[in-house]
């Protein structure tokens, strides 16, 4: 049995990956340590919450007495670091609160694993460290980080003190760097879920810019089962980029999605772009694919189609969000009302 500190689990990526896990394997005790910052729900994890493999805790990645208390109460040699601030254009409007967690957080969770040796530290990343690129190429492991956002930048911090752990004291630190996941759970503010409710409820699609923006989708189960893949069987001091090869510009995700919902193009706004927007992320994963053996498993058609679904269903859990201040937020910012 493996006793694992997941960090960041109430949140859409976390929740998937523990809800996922605890079906898949009895191995593992999952003691998930999040803050429930406005990310994170513990409605995303009803299915887990009696597993008798996982225990929830709030708190703070940041809490140095906390974590420590956790490593010694269950004597923890395992830590997956989801915990973060992961919203681009929240970044734009305060960034304290990204390097504070995104850093500082994560060198907390570090420098306790080393006092505590810990046997593997997975650090969840982003391809958003690379930067942007331009109409060819895609980013391997060894493209030079080049962040452009305060998010991305925090995670590329994050990113340099985990890889410096392995270097100077040779901690058993492994990294993944993942594209844009989609799919249950992820918090309305992110693309594909805020366009699927402004249009189920008849409300003005926000499209950044022209609309020509790519980014590379990934379905949340298969960024999970790579997470699990790495965790096992990575090499430790690596980095591992995970992409399914699904660019794609943001225009044509949000026709696609009012084509499923059968709502028209005229809800579509372009509204003033992002500050410093990011044109292009493409990845290369050959190296998980070659050497761990990992493929994506899911369709960008049949998963989208049952990330639709999914909303449609949990209206519940979306309007429960929805009716607190994030679309007030998105007006205002982004709509100029
Ligand atoms: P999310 O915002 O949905 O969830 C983040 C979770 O972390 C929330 O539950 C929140 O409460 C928790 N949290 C925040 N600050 C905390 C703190 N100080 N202490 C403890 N818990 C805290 O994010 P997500 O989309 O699930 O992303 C998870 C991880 O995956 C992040 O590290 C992100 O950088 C990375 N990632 C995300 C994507 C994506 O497309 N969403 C892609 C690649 C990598
Ligand atoms: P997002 O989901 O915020 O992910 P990231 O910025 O981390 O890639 O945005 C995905 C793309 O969609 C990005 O190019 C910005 C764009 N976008 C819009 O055009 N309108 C929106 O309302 C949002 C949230 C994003």
């Amino acid at each position: 049995m493996k006793n694992i500190l997941v960090t960041g689990g109430a949140g859409f990526i976390g929740s998937n990956f523990i809800n996922h896990i605890l079906k898949e394997r009895d191995d593992y005790f999952i003691i998930n340590l999040d803050k429930l910052t406005y990310a994170g729900n513990l409605e995303n994890l009803v299915e887990s919450e009696n597993h008798k493999n996982y225990r929830f805790i709030k708190g703070d990645i940041c809490n140095a007495e906390l974590v420590s208390y956790l490593f010694e109460k269950y004597k923890i040699k395992h830590v997956i670091n989801f915990a973060a601030e992961s919203h681009v254009d929240r970044s734009i409007l305060g960034s304290s609160i990204f390097y504070q967690t995104n850093v500082i957080g994560t060198n907390v969770l570090l420098e306790t694993a080393r006092r505590k040796e810990v046997e593997k530290f997975l650090q969840v990343s982003t391809d958003e460290v690379y930067g942007s690129l331009g109409a060819e190429g895609l980013f391997t492991e060894s493209t030079s980080l080049s962040p452009n956002s305060p998010y991305s930048s925090s995670k590329a911090g994050a990113d340099m003190m985990a890889l410096a752990f392995y270097h100077t004291y040779g901690m058993p630190v492994v990294l993944t760097r993942c594209s844009n996941n989609y799919g249950p759970f992820q918090f309305p503010e992110k693309l594909i879920p805020l366009m699927i409710i402004n249009s189920l409820n008849d409300k003005k699609l926000p499209v950044y810019g022209d609309g020509m923006n790519v980014r590379d989708w990934i379905y949340v189960i298969d960024h999970n089962r790579a997470i699990d893949l790495v965790f096992e069987k990575g090499r430790t001091g690596e980095v591992y980029n995970i992409g399914a090869s699904n660019e794609m510009p943001n225009i044509k995700i949000i026709q696609l999605i009012l084509q499923h919902l059968k709502k028209s193009d005229s809800l579509i706004e372009y509204v003033k772009d992002r500050l410093g927007h990011d044109r292009r992320y493409a990845i290369d994963s050959t190296k998980i694919q070659t050497e761990l053996g990992w493929k994506p498993k899911f369709t960008f058609e049949e998963a989208i189609q049952f990330t639709i679904d999914w909303y449609l269903q949990n209206e519940q859990w979306w309007k429960r969000i929805i009716s607190g201040d994030y679309l007030k937020y998105y007006e205002q910012q982004y709509l100029g009302r």
